[in-house]
């Protein structure tokens, strides 16, 4: 299995107008279902690391980047790049790009306008050659703890666009258009007039963050709108934990519902491999 790097990938999305799946993973069983998935696929696939995955189970950028350096040398078809998913702080951008990370994302979505600029470009300006994902926008989860609803301030607003990528210097831009991290508390309604506009503006590849559950027929729609990288984590982890508790119930040793999980993760990966490029892309 070959590695790529996260610009190729994008302008392979963009030159086929599909995307890639993004999918978070932090130990042995998780990292494998990801690459093995790709590989049964034969299709790109980005495998992300966050702070707060790194914080859990005690695992540096640099053994991620081992574990799946190795893990990928079993598979001979599909591509993969190991990603930062949600570096919120400048220590933690150089952490993963001293593990060994050719991607990172800094997130300072939280932050006001101009900090998230001043912050993004003085990741930008670190000096090594990296591919950075920036975020201008609140998703809904972060927006739901306040108000119960996303008001209009916490889209993407499309006038910002331009300025924001030419100022912070970021390679993609991940984008709040009613995504949310984590389990929706009502379906799902994406702003794709708001896509389309954005869109319409920004130089760089978009990405769509919180897809577990938004229906599959309005993750075409975002791809065909522009949308060329897609976060997935909690429909993954929700596919590794119930089958390996439905184990671990029976009274099966641990390896055993491990394995039900890493099996369940892998074809739910799949799925989302396969729903993001539409078989368009073959390595
Ligand atoms: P979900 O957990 O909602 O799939 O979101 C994942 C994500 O966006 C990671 O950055």
């Amino acid at each position: 299995m070959k590695k790529m790097s996260m610009a190729e990938m994008l302008s392979a999305a963009e030159k086929n107008n599909c995307a890639i799946a993004a999918i978070n993973a932090s130990n042995l069983e998780t990292i494998s279902a990801v690459l093995a998935a790709a590989s049964h696929c034969s299709a790109p696939v980005i495998l992300q690391f966050s702070p707060l995955q790194h914080a859990a189970e005690d695992i540096s950028y640099r053994e991620v980047t081992q574990l799946a350096e190795l893990i990928s040398l079993r598979y001979e078809h599909g591509a993969y790049v190991v990603h930062q998913d949600h570096g919120e702080s400048f220590e933690d951008c150089l952490n993963a790009l001293e593990g060994g990370f050719t991607s990172i994302m800094y997130d300072g979505a939280a932050l006001s306008y101009e900090e998230n600029i001043a912050n993004s470009a003085r990741v930008r300006a670190v000096g090594k050659d990296f591919f950075l994902e920036s975020e201008l926008g609140v998703l809904g989860a972060e927006c739901s703890e306040q108000t119960g609803e996303l008001d209009d301030t916490a889209y993407t607003r499309p006038e910002l666009v331009k300025e924001f990528v030419e100022r912070t210097g970021c390679d993609s831009l991940a984008v709040s258009i009613g995504n949310a991290h984590g389990i929706y508390k009502r379906e799902p309604k994406l702003r794709l007039d708001i896509l389309d506009e954005i869109h319409a503006v920004c130089p760089v590849p978009l990405v769509l963050h919180g897809a577990s559950g938004i229906p599959y027929d309005h993750i075409r729609l975002a791809i065909s709108k522009g949308i060329r990288k897609i976060n997935f984590f909690t429909q993954l982890d929700t596919a590794f934990m119930s089958a390996f508790r439905t184990e671990a119930d029976k009274g099966a040793y641990m390896m055993f519902a491990q394995g039900a999980g890493f099996k369940a993760m892998t074809e739910k990966c799949e799925e989302l491999i396969q729903l993001c490029t539409g078989g368009k892309i073959k390595c």
